[in-house]
């Protein structure tokens, strides 16, 4: 056996389970297994789980804070206006090398995939050929999806449209759009039937910035419903964003919602952005822009979190840490029951796992050896204390180790060390 893990927690509540992975995958998961093994983990009751998903990223415009300078206003446009200027500065080797610096993070961070968009805007298509370079390169350690996004619109530019399709002979994954940044909205919805349709021809799932406003009448996600139904791609299409449902009649997303639901829509918000970029031109009260998730979670869609941006032109805080991103899906999306405050654990693993359509996730026998040990006992304290990422596991063997978060405290009378995930 190549590794054993001992006394873990697992996410739907057994404790005191070991797990032995051999060859890169999962073999056993049952308490008090007995087996010689290279390596040995003691897990001390930890939870053990598969690896974060990151349903929403964009990896070619990551850890470009400040280049060529800030977004003064914070704005969605004036970010899509700045990564202009970036774009045009910026060299494949660039890309690449920050790309390759935020796997680093990632993994580190427990991340184990990542659906990426880049940017086919620009006619060298520079992006697309550092992000491959890098899904080459990571593949041994991380899944990197990635998503054809005509950052400009695929009518808006020139040639928005050709970029996108040469970008997937290239071998991107994935057919992305942004409808709502079309010059009309007849233009939207042309977009959105004929990126489907393209989608539909190459057998290739579809992710979309949809609605990604606070204008109640972007109601793009309702075509990309109807084009999913239309085509018989059922499952394979996501709306990413869809703030703009945040603003909408509550009559009309009573009609929006099933017929998501029928076309069997995933829904990506990305409540870190959504919570910094959305309602920027109110005055107050001042909108939040999540989209409608316990809504969405009760229609039986499925619904994984994203972070979208670290340290870019549109959020310029972030480390990779998808339980920041569940902890902020959370507090906007009010999911404060403990069910649902669990669930906001799955929205960055299982559930964004399902997403992307990811093969042998999980933590039972034959999955792959795909785990994380956090410093945390069970799903809500992991999204509390944003646990620490103690063992980082892929296929079997160790890529990463944080040492345990524990304070040291001197003070009379009191204990001497302070074990934020045994606290109180
Ligand atoms: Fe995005």
């Amino acid at each position: 056996m190549d590794l054993l893990i001992k006394n873990a927690t697992l996410t739907d509540g057994r404790t005191g389970i070991d797990i032995a992975c051999d060859k890169g995958k999962i073999v056993a998961v049952e308490p008090s297994i007995t087996v010689e093994a290279g390596q040995m983990i003691e897990a001390a009751g930890c939870l053990v789980s598969p690896p974060f998903v990151d349903p929403h990223f964009h990896m070619d415009a990551t850890l470009s804070l400040g280049r060529p300078r800030l977004n003064q206003s914070g704005t969605l446009l004036e970010g899509i206006s700045l990564w202009g200027e970036l774009r045009a500065e910026q060299t494949v080797e660039d890309i690449a090398e920050r790309a390759m610096k935020f796997c680093d993070l990632a993994v580190s961070m427990g991340i184990g995939a990542i659906r990426s968009h880049v940017d086919t805007g620009d006619d060298p298509l520079m992006g697309v050929e550092a992000l491959l370079h890098v899904q080459d390169r990571v593949k041994d350690y991380l899944d990197l999806q990635l998503v054809a996004f005509p950052q400009d619109g695929v009518f808006r530019t020139a040639n928005g449209w050709e970029n996108v399709v040469r970008a997937l002979d290239r071998g991107v994954n994935v057919v992305g759009g942004i409808p709502h940044f079309e010059r009309t909205m007849a233009d939207g919805a042309r977009s959105v039937r004929a990126l489907c349709e393209l989608a539909a021809e190459r057998g290739l799932p579809v992710d979309m910035h949809c609605d990604e406003s606070d204008d109640p009448m972007s109601r793009h996600v309702e075509t990309l419903a109807y084009e999913t139904n239309r085509l018989g791609l059922h499952g394979r299409v996501a709306g990413s964003h869809l703030t703009s449902m945040h603003s909408m009649d509550s009559y009309y997303v009573s009609k929006l919602i099933p017929l998501m639901a029928e076309a069997e829509l995933a829904a990506i918000p990305n409540p870190l952005i959504n919570i910094m970029i959305q309602g920027k031109h109110d005055t107050y009260p001042k909108r939040r822009g999540m989209t409608r998730v316990p809504e969405l979670k009760a229609a039986g869609i499925k619904v994984g979190f994203g972070s979208d941006c670290v340290m870019d032109p549109w959020y310029s805080l972030g480390r990779a840490d998808m339980l920041d991103v569940a902890s902020m899906g959370l507090h906007v999306a009010q999911l404060c029951s403990r069910d649902d405050m669990a669930w906001c654990f799955d929205a960055v693993t299982g559930n964004a796992a399902k997403i992307l359509g990811l093969d042998g996730y999980g933590v039972a026998p034959g999955c792959d050896a795909n785990l994380v040990v956090l410093q945390a006992r069970d799903r809500i304290e992991a999204v509390r204390l944003r646990a620490t990422r103690l063992y980082v596991i892929r296929r079997g063997k160790i890529i990463s180790q944080t040492p345990a978060s524990v304070a040291t405290l001197d003070l009379p009378d009191r204990p001497a060390a302070l074990d934020p995930a045994h606290y109180p």
